[in-house]
């Protein structure tokens, strides 16, 4: 069994996702063991409360400097011992030590084709509004393992979205999630699950279904 933690900083839909994905067996052998939000008002922690899903705050904000929050922010993961990390709208840079101590175990979900619209800056509603200033036609999601850079890692499965005329940045983020996040990041947790993931090169690649 696959033990997950969710690194959550808004709404949680993302999380909500998952969450339903495991309650219908659309992700199996794994479980949700912690949210962790940097925002004690997040909506993500209602969404694990009223599933029974320990949830904690772990926010720069409470400690005296970065490096001391990284330090017990490592410490924690460290303690709570996941095989995956999600980041399910973090807005936090992961500590560089705990790219190293959980490497090739942190997953993130980044509302755009990366590598359009990502790095430094680019997070939340800020991809859509960029994306639609660009005049992009098609937009989409990313799953990618994290790794010291910021949206750099190697990517797991990407889904297309159009735009369309009279799009709003927040049209366009709920059609985003809609028709790409809320699939793809559950499909990516199962595949970690059940095994299907090769990563060869630097490249991840899913393994052929065999044929019976
Ligand atoms: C999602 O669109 C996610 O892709 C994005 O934040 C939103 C969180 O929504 N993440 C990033 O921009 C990371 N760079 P949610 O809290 O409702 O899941």
């Amino acid at each position: 069994m696959l033990r997950v933690a969710v690194l959550v900083s808004g709404g949680g839909t993302n999380l909500q996702a998952i969450i339903d994905a495991l309650e219908a067996g659309r992700i199996t052998n794994a479980e949700i063991i912690a949210v962790i939000s940097n925002n004690e008002g997040a909506k993500a922690l209602t969404r694990a409360n009223n599933h029974h899903i320990p949830g904690m705050v772990m926010s720069p904000k409470n400690f005296k400097d970065r490096e001391a929050f990284n330090e017990a922010f490592t410490a924690k993961m460290e303690e709570l011992a996941p095989d995956l990390i999600v980041l399910a709208g973090f807005l936090v840079k992961i500590p560089e030590q705990m790219v190293k101590k959980f490497s090739g175990r942190i997953i993130n979900i980044h509302p755009s084709l990366i590598p359009s619209f990502c790095g430094v800056g680019f997070y939340g509603l800020k991809v859509h509004e960029e994306a639609l200033k660009r005049g992009v036609k098609v937009t989409g999601a990313t799953v990618h393992f994290v790794n010291e850079g910021m949206d750099e890692g190697p990517i797991i499965a990407q889904k297309p979205v159009f735009t369309e005329k009279g799009d709003t940045p927040e049209i366009l983020q709920r059609r985003v999630m809609e028709q790409a996040e809320w699939i793809l990041l559950p499909q990516a947790i199962d595949d970690i699950a059940n095994d299907r993931l090769i990563l060869e090169d630097g490249h991840v690649y899913k393994k052929q279904e065999e044929l019976s």
